[in-house]
């Protein structure tokens, strides 16, 4: 049972500017299917852990996609010339390399433009590349990718926009696409949209493969996972006790995704500043992500409905993951 303590003191607080990130937590955890929004993973610790995730024998999506973009990249960049990349949720750029070393040994490139939600992570990841990339202005962009992106006007075209690591599963679907509406919406008829994505189980690909990715043996996504309980007990004062929650993951076929639940393993409860109150059971569940995974008709579906279309389509050879090239269509 949830309740909700704010209702009775709300007209004490109606001089507080309106806190819609604080809103959005709350109106998430009183959903009868409790759910905290995905972007709170990513602290500096918890994008560390990520980090970590992506060096896992069962997180394949990392290697995989690296090894996609190292033998395809190459060609497509010295085809199409980018001057400037634009890498949604940029991270440590570890994966950006790969099109940057393309970008300067074609001549193309002139601007990186790192965006991401964790501001310390990326004046670090801005500050290495200065040093690795001389001759590339590097301009970091603090800005949750979910809200609208102005990009500086001087920024050369072609301009490739990059939204790698299937972060775009994480998405719901119609959050999905207005994302990419809003990315199509900045790109000129010379500009490319870069995506990776997951894919659907497949002939090689089983559910247990997809599933391990995200329920890793040495336990570092249930670290990851539970660590968003900090994230939420720093920036909104809250007193969750990650030790009083279990890591839970599992496909939904029907659905296409991957689904990561914290489960209360004890009738407990969790207090906001302001007097909001959760009665959280034992067993009980928040949803703290999704991860859908793709197949064609699907990406070519969204592509439509934001005003993009599919140029260039490669996955490997067993059908794991795929990289996508996208063209504005209006
Ligand atoms: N974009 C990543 C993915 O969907 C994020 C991720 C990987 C993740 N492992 C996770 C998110 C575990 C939450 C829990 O694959």
């Amino acid at each position: 049972m949830t309740t909700d303590t704010n209702r009775d003191v709300s007209t004490v607080e109606t001089d507080a500017p309106p806190d819609s990130r604080l809103e959005e937590v709350l109106d998430g955890l009183r959903r009868p299917d409790r759910r905290i929004s995905s972007k709170y993973h990513y602290d500096e610790r918890g994008s560390e852990l990520f980090e970590r995730i992506t060096t896992l024998e069962e997180y394949y999506p990392t290697r995989v996609e690296r090894a996609l973009l190292e033998h395809r990249m190459p060609g497509w960049i010295a085809d199409l010339c980018p001057a400037t990349l634009v890498e949604l949720g940029a991270g440590s750029a570890e994966k950006s390399r790969v099109l940057l070393d393309a970008m300067v040994r074609s001549g193309c490139g002139r601007a990186y433009v790192p965006v991401d939600v964790s501001a310390d992570f990326l004046a670090a990841t801005a500050a290495a590349l200065r040093e690795e990339y001389p001759g590339l202005v590097v301009m970091p962009e603090v800005a949750d990718i979910t809200e609208p992106l102005d990009l500086p006007s001087e920024l050369p075209h072609p301009r490739w926009i990059a939204f790698l690591g299937s972060t775009l599963g994480n998405f719901e679907p119609h959050e999905a696409t207005s994302l990419l509406t809003r990315v199509a919406g900045r790109l000129r008829s010379d500009d490319h949209f870069l995506l990776g994505v997951d894919l659907r189980p497949g002939r090689v690909k089983t559910v247990e493969r997809i599933e391990q990715a995200y329920d890793d043996a040495a336990g570092v996504t249930a670290e990851f996972s539970l660590n968003i309980l900090r994230v939420l007990n720093d920036e909104f004062g809250s007193d969750f006790d990650p030790t009083g929650f279990r890591h839970r993951s599992g496909y939904d076929v029907e659905a296409g995704r991957i689904e990561t639940f914290l489960v209360s393993i004890r009738d407990q409860t969790v207090t906001f500043p302001g007097g909001h109150v959760f009665d959280i059971a034992e067993g009980e569940a928040i949803r703290s992500e999704i991860s859908s995974k793709y197949d064609r008709p699907t990406i070519d579906g969204l592509f439509t409905d934001a005003g993009l279309a599919v140029d260039r389509w490669i996955e490997d050879e067993d059908g794991f993951y795929a990289l996508v090239l996208g063209r504005p269509t209006r």
